[in-house]
């Protein structure tokens, strides 16, 4: 027989040791949005709960933002970069194809030339990054891993299409998952229905919108609203209980469900399916914040740690979905 291959042994803990955001410093409340679609400040609200959304002016780069937020996130954990063996940025709004924006952190931030990619799972994007970077830190493949979700989804939007003008944001959230004693990341439950691959994306591809009979387009995002909301709703609470399970927790025993901050009603027809009891902790960040994709998790839990809801060692149950569709859900210890 050859040389047999040799593996580091497996079955190390994995946990989040710190979270971070960026929020871009303009705010942009509804009144901004009806100058270019017939809505109404009340219909915003009461369809999406969107009172106000942030976006990033141009120096609020995707990297810069992610840069803001990693370090934040780096300095909760305790963690320097030179300790960080992987970079994984969720993104769908880094309008670069190469190089990734991974590449681009993992340099300025300072590692010590860290692995680094990017992935495409829209609004599940951070919570495919924990996976990936739990499942890392479990088998030795790295000691630390930086999960970045960010999103500039205003280049993206078309701002007189009144389906999506309202809901779309910018930001970014980071997250160091790292070793530990105890297990901190249940199993994740992921999947994708390519059947409804049609419901959010965008509306052409770069190349037939750069080269547009009329001229060149912006390939924005189009989305089926209501038949996603339906989506979200229904099955997504599916998702969320077959985490629980995997993770061997009860609803009961959760403290904080953070949702993708995809629309306040999503989160609350979730919320009544999971039969979450009153001491549960629910986010509703997407009220100042807006839907931010894959930044949109990491947010929202840094705001409620920040504010004193959500505490460290406390249990909390995440989930993201969107286009693919695509979800990933998966009960987390907070740092
Ligand atoms: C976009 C969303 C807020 C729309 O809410 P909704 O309750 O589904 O609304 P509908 O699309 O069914 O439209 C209801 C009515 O409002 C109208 N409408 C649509 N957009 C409007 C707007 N911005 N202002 C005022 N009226 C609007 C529609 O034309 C429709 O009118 P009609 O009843 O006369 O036909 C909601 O569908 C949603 O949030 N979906 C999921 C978003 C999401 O998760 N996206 C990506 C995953 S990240």
């Amino acid at each position: 027989m050859s040389t047999p291959i040799v593996n580091p042994p497996m079955g190390r803990a994995s946990r989040i040791l710190g979270v971070g955001g960026y929020r871009p410093a303009r705010s942009v409340p509804n009144e901004e949005i009806l100058k270019n679609i017939d809505s109404s400040d009340e219909w915003i609200r009461t369809r999406s709960g969107i009172e106000s959304r942030r976006w990033a002016n141009e120096d609020e780069t995707v990297v810069a933002m992610s840069l803001e937020a990693a370090g934040k996130a780096l300095a909760h954990a305790g963690v320097t970069p030179d300790q960080i063996g992987c970079v994984i940025v969720a993104t769908v709004t880094h309008l670069y194809q190469t190089p990734s924006a991974a590449a681009e952190i993992a340099h300025k931030l300072g590692t010590n030339r860290a692995a680094a990619f990017d992935i495409s799972a829209a609004c599940a994007g951070f919570c495919y990054g924990v996976a990936l970077g739990s499942d890392m830190v479990r088998s030795r493949t790295a000691d630390h891993v930086l999960v970045i979700g960010v999103e500039r989804l205003s280049d993206l939007t078309d701002h007189y299409d009144r389906s999506t003008a309202f809901l779309f944001a910018d930001g970014a959230g980071a997250a160091v998952v790292g070793p530990a004693d105890e297990p901190g990341i249940g199993p994740v439950v992921w999947g994708s229905d390519g059947q409804h691959l049609k419901l959010i994306g965008q509306r052409q591809e770069w190349r037939e919108a750069l080269y547009h009979e009329d001229g060149p387009q912006l390939p924005a995002l189009v989305m089926e609203g209501n038949a996603v909301f339906r989506w979200a709703s229904y099955e997504m609470a599916n998702t969320a209980k077959q985490a629980l399970e995997a993770a061997g927790v009860a609803a009961d025993d959760i403290d904080v469900f953070v949702p993708h901050q995809a629309n306040d009603r999503i989160t609350t027809a979730m919320a009544r399916a999971l039969k979450l009891p009153d001491h549960v902790v629910v986010a509703r960040d997407i009220r100042q914040q807006g839907n931010t994709s894959a930044a949109s998790i990491p947010l929202a839990l840094e705001r409620l740690i920040e504010t004193g809801e959500a505490s460290s060692g406390q249990l909390a149950l995440l989930i993201g979905f969107g286009a693919g569709l695509v979800y990933g859900a998966q009960v987390v210890r907070i740092p």
